[in-house]
């Protein structure tokens, strides 16, 4: 996770040096939530990096009964059952295909970063587990 070193940095002097503009560092409360939770490359989970993901972008549309296409991202098994994610395979996943093109969400202006978009492509390519 090379890219939310500067993320680190920024709340390290956040924490060191109270006179330092925080605005930037809370600007996108989504990323400070993802940074704290990457101890390492393998240690994506679903419940703590993926699923408050999804919960940002994507639940809005994509949960119960009448989820688009069927799609409810607030249940593990179902998008496994869907087939939109295959598991080692990021590339090759239609979710992340989908969110790394900015087909999804469908609203335009609204895309994932690139810390995001890093998360969901190592959690698949490590086996997508449940954890
Ligand atoms: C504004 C509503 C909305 C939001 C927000 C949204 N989607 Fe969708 N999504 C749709 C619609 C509508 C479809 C098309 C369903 C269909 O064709 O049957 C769709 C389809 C999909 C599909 C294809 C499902 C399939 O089985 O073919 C995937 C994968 C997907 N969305 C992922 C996401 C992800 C991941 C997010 C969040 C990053 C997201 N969507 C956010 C409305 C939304």
């Amino acid at each position: 996770m090379r890219s939310l070193t500067p993320l680190f940095l920024g709340l390290w002097a956040v924490t060191g040096c109270q006179v330092i503009d925080t605005t930037e560092v809370i600007a996108d409360p989504t990323a400070i939530v993802v940074s704290f939770d990457t101890g390492g490359a393998d240690g994506v989970s679903f419940a703590m990096d993926i699923e408050p993901i999804f919960n940002h972008y994507c639940t809005g549309c994509h949960s119960g009964s009448g989820a688009p296409g069927g799609l409810d991202l607030t249940d593990y098994a179902t998008i496994m059952q869907l087939g939109v994610v295959t598991p080692e395979d990021s590339e090759g996943s239609l979710l992340y295909q989908f969110v790394s093109q900015g087909t999804m969400p469908p609203t335009g202006s609204v895309t994932l970063t690139d810390a995001e978009l890093a998360m969901i492509a190592a959690w698949i390519d490590a086996g997508a587990p449940d954890n």
